[in-house]
């Protein structure tokens, strides 16, 4: 498509200045929504296991279910830069398993792009692999929630100077890896804005204050379902949708609904 935003043209929002707006999306209608307000990017994250199937943590969530949902934004999305996680495991085991799994996501789904999380000590291979395949990488640093059991908790990371000295290196490395951007989770804010000033791909925070060059919110976070400090309320869908489920047992269950006009004569 034409005016289709790429990873290019997020790169080259560092340089004239202009805010990223990134969030997630999980199924067509909210992605197509999300889409048409104008989003440069949609990321389908493995947050999927916790905001949509329940899940305490995103380890449980699979190849199959980034695919499923990721096809779903995909087929809703005119504009934005699709990009979709690679879950728990699709990447840890080497990089042929990474380029599959990031081609599934890409060639099966359609995906514009894949994120991944962890230090390039580690898994510097796969993101290069995956680069050589044509497929734009993300990287993501800070509190990488696929290394929960790791951390103890969703718990801030970089508060003492060996752990930011560590998260700033691997936002650096990640950049000379060749991804096109980095998320940086629940980092301090000074911290965020250091590794924004010496990065040349934009930085996309989520809990790293406000020099990040864009921003990334889990979506149900921002529709009232939050529960994070991080997070604003921009609208109470919640609370809506609520009132309708409610709305409509007690007309069903005092006969108001249907009405004469919702049925055939
Ligand atoms: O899975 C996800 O939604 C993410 C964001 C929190 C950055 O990785």
């Amino acid at each position: 498509m034409k005016d289709a935003v790429t990873a290019a043209d997020l790169r080259r929002k560092k340089s004239t200045g202009e805010k990223i707006a990134f969030l997630t999306a999980y199924d067509y209608p909210t992605a197509a929504l999300v889409d048409a307000a104008g989003m440069d990017a949609i990321l389908v994250g493995d947050s999927v296991g916790m905001a949509v199937m329940g899940r305490e943590n995103t380890l449980s969530v699979t190849m199959d279910v980034m695919v499923h949902h990721t096809a779903m934004v995909a087929r809703a999305v005119k504009r934005a830069l699709v990009v979709a996680d690679m879950p728990f495991l699709s990447y840890h085991t080497g990089p042929e398993d990474a380029v599959r799994h990031a081609g599934r996501l890409v060639g099966e789904a359609g995906a514009h792009a894949v994120k991944l999380e962890g230090p390039v000590d580690q898994f510097g291979d796969c993101i290069r692999a995956i680069l050589r395949a044509g497929i734009p990488v993300m990287g993501h640093v800070g509190l990488t929630p696929q290394s929960i059991l790791h951390f103890g908790g969703f718990k801030v990371q970089g508060r003492d100077e060996a752990d930011a000295r560590r998260i700033k290196a691997a936002a650096l490395a990640l950049e000379e890896a060749g991804c096109f951007a980095v998320v940086l989770e629940c980092v301090p804010a000074a911290l965020a804005a250091d590794i924004t000033a010496v990065l040349s791909i934009p930085t996309i925070g989520i809990g790293a204050g406000a020099a990040c060059d864009g921003q990334v919110l889990v979506m149900h976070d921002i529709l009232g379902w939050g529960k994070t400090r991080f997070a604003k309320t921009f609208g109470d869908a919640r609370t809506v949708m609520a009132e309708a489920f409610a709305g409509y047992v007690k007309e069903v269950k005092a006969g108001e609904y249907p009405g004469p006009e919702h049925g055939y004569p």
